[in-house]
């Protein structure tokens, strides 16, 4: 009780409490009144004034009682008799600090959630049935039959050792040799990426990204009070190398620089492996950390080594995730932070604590028993045919001038509109007839990827799927037939995305 509530009589200070609690809505319209012995055993008050205190709320119309069940809240005009809380509302958040890419996002993606929509385009995790459910769901129901105490019991704060363990074989497809004792498990990359930024930079302090770039990077480099040095980024070759070292001679506060080198989102792109090296071996001259995000790499039609498995001196911190490749509802993610693994876990143990037990061995046990791979293999081969079939529909149903880059696996296509077309306006269009789509305008602080839109294929094309894409054309037909509000009014260079310098579009 707070300060106000502590005079007057006790039955009184107790009515008061529970009023607030009805007028908060911690109490809500029908719920139950805790019963007159909870209250004398939780506030140490005799049956008398307990009792006293719930006659008083129902004197006021809040409370009604009904025989042999307690005390209810009572439903009717409620919040007419409440007086208006006693707390000042939040400020707004100080607009200086919160007006970059994340206030763009967060609208197109309320946008997004208050339509109706029937077919998603926007996501970038494939079908529910294309993982591995009813194996995921045997681990689950084995474990808590012979294990329940995974759920009482606090797990280690770095993750279920056999976790680790398995996660240390699995980083052995991209070529990474490590201990299970330097993996640590997270919620998600967006953990890991966001602990590897804590570890490696300050507040104003400047991050290479490449460009366009996973919106989720950008918000979280904002949140962090980072600044995102956007480095042009082509969809065969990945991070051009030339305007990264340009672009760092004009900022002494870069601290690190973040890739996807295998299956980057939303281009789709895998640097070959002469580029990752070069590019670790300029970290190394420049003293930059290199944080790697291999969320994907697992989907590419051909093995793909990380650019860690390259690093001598623990440069290089490594991000990666089971959400796309194992199991969307899991939320695991893990990390290996080279020479800043003290400070990420001590990070790690103050952002969140340990991941949930039960989760982290049901995934340990489904790696370990040797599934993964042969899923992988399955998966792979869906999303080829996916992505194929995805990319013959927007062919045959949108307009000339379109262009698209099929990646060498994965789930997403980065499509060039028509010149002219803006995927802001698209994206307000095709919602309204129930279709969702990821705009170009989310994977950049500027707006120049506006005339780009990244469609998902991680679901196996049905009628619906085709009839949206047939849609998709007409609108864009339309739009170029009678351009006005469909046309950007930002200078846009499609070359930016399509080539690095030096590259031909
Ligand atoms: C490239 C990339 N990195 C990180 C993430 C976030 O991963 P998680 O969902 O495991 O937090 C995503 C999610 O879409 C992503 O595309």
């Amino acid at each position: 009780m707070d300060a106000e509530q502590r005079t007057g009589p006790l039955y009184l200070q107790l009515a008061s409490h529970y009023r607030r609690a009805i007028a908060a809505g911690s109490l809500a319209p029908a719920a139950r009144m805790p019963s007159v012995r909870a209250l004398m055993a939780l506030h140490r008050v005799s049956l008398a004034t307990a009792l006293q205190a719930c006659r008083h709320l129902e004197s006021e119309g809040l409370l009604e009682a009904r025989p042999r069940q307690g005390y209810f809240v009572r439903a009717t005009a409620l919040q007419r008799r409440l007086p208006p809380a006693a707390e000042p509302l939040p400020a707004p958040p100080d607009p200086a600090r919160y007006v970059g890419v994340q206030q763009r996002i967060s609208a197109l993606l309320a946008r997004a959630l208050a339509a109706r929509v029937q077919v998603n385009l926007a996501g970038a995790s494939a079908q529910a049935a294309l993982y591995p459910l009813r194996a995921l769901a045997l681990q689950g129901q084995r474990l808590l039959r012979r294990h329940p105490e995974l759920l009482v019991e606090p797990p280690p704060p770095d993750g279920l050792p056999a976790l680790r363990e398995a996660l240390a074989r699995l980083a052995l497809d991209a070529q990474v040799a490590l201990r299970a004792d330097e993996v640590l498990v997270t919620h998600g990359c967006t953990e890991a990426l966001t602990i590897a930024l804590r570890a490696v930079a300050r507040p104003g302090d400047a991050v290479a990204v490449e460009s366009p770039t996973y919106y989720g990077l950008l918000q979280i480099l904002e949140s962090l009070g980072l600044r995102a040095l956007e480095i042009p980024t082509s969809p065969h070759t990945g991070l051009s190398l030339d305007a990264l070292q340009a672009a760092a001679r004009q900022e002494p506060a870069l601290r690190a620089v973040v890739v996807m080198p295998n299956l980057q989102n939303p281009l789709g792109s895998v640097m070959p492996d002469a580029h990752k090296k070069a590019l670790l071996a300029w970290c190394d001259q420049q003293d930059l950390a290199l944080i790697e995000d291999d969320t994907y790499g697992a989907l590419a039609d051909d093995p793909q080594r990380a650019i860690k498995s390259w690093d001598r001196d623990g440069r290089v911190i490594l991000c990666s995730s089971l959400h796309k490749t194992l199991a969307p509802g899991m939320r695991l993610g893990w990390m290996t932070a080279g020479r800043w693994h003290a400070r990420a876990r001590m990070l790690k143990y103050t952002q969140s604590r340990p991941n949930e037990a039960l989760g982290q061995a049901v995934v340990a046990a489904f790696l370990s028993g040797g599934q993964m791979d042969r899923h992988l293999r399955g998966l792979r081969r869906r999303l080829t045919v996916q992505r194929g079939q995805m990319a013959e529909a927007l062919a045959d149903h949108l307009p000339a001038g379109t262009r698209l880059s099929l990646p060498p696996g994965g789930m997403a296509l980065w499509l060039a509109l028509p010149p002219g077309l803006s995927s802001e306006w698209l994206f307000g269009a095709a919602l309204e007839r129930g279709i969702r789509l990821a705009p170009g305008v989310m994977f950049s602080n500027a707006t120049r990827f506006d005339g780009f839109v990244r469609i998902n294929c991680g679901h196996p094309m049905d009628a619906a799927q085709h009839e949206a894409i047939r849609t998709l054309g007409r609108l864009c037909e339309q739009a170029l037939q009678r351009p006005t509000g469909a046309v950007r009014d930002v200078d846009l260079s499609p070359a930016w995305a399509l080539s690095a310098p030096g590259e031909p579009a």
